[in-house]
């Protein structure tokens, strides 16, 4: 009776309804799964973050309509942030833009530089929210392949030739440290990618969620980090991860002015703002990340180390991912992605991700997560090595 739009018909299927299906049989005949497909910290928010949620929250100016942009006082924590962290500087008044999360700047910034059939390049894999944010804005996702022998990065011929042979290409998706892959960009790259943006009047959305969830004590760029980055784009940040704030909603935006700007435009007629109380608590988070995240990082390496030597002992091939919580391997030759995921809820228990969920790029690939305890982690790797 009520139909559905042309746009949300557009989107892809719903990949993980038979993977919900199998796991809930599992269920029912009284298994207990072990969840390493959801990429959200089991680990705390930090205290320290807390407390000042809690005082903030009892503040009554902080209980009527947070302002637009965000709290100056949150843009300047951010600022510095991108300051100390990176050496990238930026106006806090006119290049940076709180974000209910990054997931809501990235979705709402096609609205407005994307005009209807032009086109946004996406990275396949990729975080899906890149291409059903392009078709929400009737633009055309296209995509290009992060392959393993190009260490995930995308090929700038392939590029060239999509802007070359497509539609109007308007913007461009990009994302290291990488989900799903794991993979990390070098500054070098990120200079590639500001000269093929200048020379296409393409905007670049980089989408650095990861930042901070770097192992081996290897620190990864910022894409601001670069000369002239600021003229052709921004860079999405998110306290979610870095943090483990995922329930929170804090992100935010920083760099080209009128990019800035544009996105403002969309949010202040869409929505309003994030709770006050949060970006109190976001500046002190964002103001004290160290020692903070060496521990956290400390934490997700010891998991990467049990992890990693079990999958390879199962007949995974997976790299130890220089950053991020996530372990992206590759199947045997000719196995699905799906069928692989499904087939081992049933065996040994234990859920992960299809690659196929990243895009059709992903085939052939399963991702799994960090985001649960060493024990447990010990725990699959018994299994997977068929210790119990
Ligand atoms: C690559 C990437 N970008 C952005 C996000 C969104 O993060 P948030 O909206 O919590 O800031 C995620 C979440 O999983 C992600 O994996």
């Amino acid at each position: 009776m009520f139909e559905m739009t042309q746009r949300l018909k557009q989107l892809p299927p719903y990949l993980f309804a038979r993977i919900d299906q199998i796991k809930q049989e599992e269920v029912k005949k009284g298994r207990k799964l072990i969840a390493l497909g959801i990429g959200d910290p089991d680990l705390p928010t930090p205290e320290f973050v807390i407390k000042r949620l809690e005082q903030a929250a009892r503040n009554p100016e902080n209980h009527q309509y947070p302002s637009y942009w965000g709290m100056l006082e949150f843009r300047r924590a951010a600022a510095r942030f991108m300051d100390k962290r990176f050496g990238v500087k930026v106006n806090a008044e006119t290049e940076v833009l709180s974000l209910i999360g990054s997931k809501e700047g990235i979705a709402h910034i096609p609205l407005a530089f994307v005009n209807p059939g032009e086109a946004v390049l996406v990275p396949d894999p990729g975080y899906p929210v890149y291409n059903s944010a392009t078709l929400f804005a009737d633009g055309i996702p296209i995509p290009f392949r992060l392959k393993p022998e190009n260490s995930f990065l995308p090929d700038f011929a392939d590029l060239e030739r999509l802007v070359r042979t497509g539609p109007r290409v308007k913007l461009l998706f990009l994302n290291y440290p990488n989900n799903p892959t794991g993979a990390v960009a070098t500054l070098d790259f990120f200079k590639e990618v500001v000269a093929f943006a200048k020379k296409h009047k393409i905007i670049v959305c980089h989408d650095n969620a990861y930042s901070e969830l770097y192992f081996d004590g290897k620190a990864q760029p910022s894409f601001l980090e670069v000369p002239g980055a600021k003229d052709v784009g921004v860079e999405f940040h998110s306290l979610s991860k870095t943090f483990n704030m995922t329930g929170w909603r804090v992100g935010f935006v920083a760099g080209n002015s009128r990019v800035v700007e544009g996105l403002a435009k969309v949010k202040t007629n869409i929505d309003s703002g994030i709770f006050n109380a949060c970006q109190e608590a976001g500046i002190e988070a964002l103001d004290h990340y160290e020692p903070f995240c060496t521990e956290l990082r400390a934490i997700y390496q010891k998991r990467r180390d049990i992890l990693i030597p079990a999958l390879r002992k199962a007949g995974l091939q997976c790299q130890n991912p220089e950053a991020t919580f996530y372990v992206w391997c590759k199947l045997a030759a000719g196995l699905k992605s799906e069928d692989f995921v499904l087939d081992l809820i049933r065996t040994k228990g234990i859920v992960s991700t299809p690659g196929t969920g990243f895009g059709l790029g992903g085939e052939g690939f399963v991702r799994f997560t960090l985001c649960s305890d060493a024990s447990v982690l010990k725990q699959v790797a018994q299994i997977l090595t068929g210790s119990i």
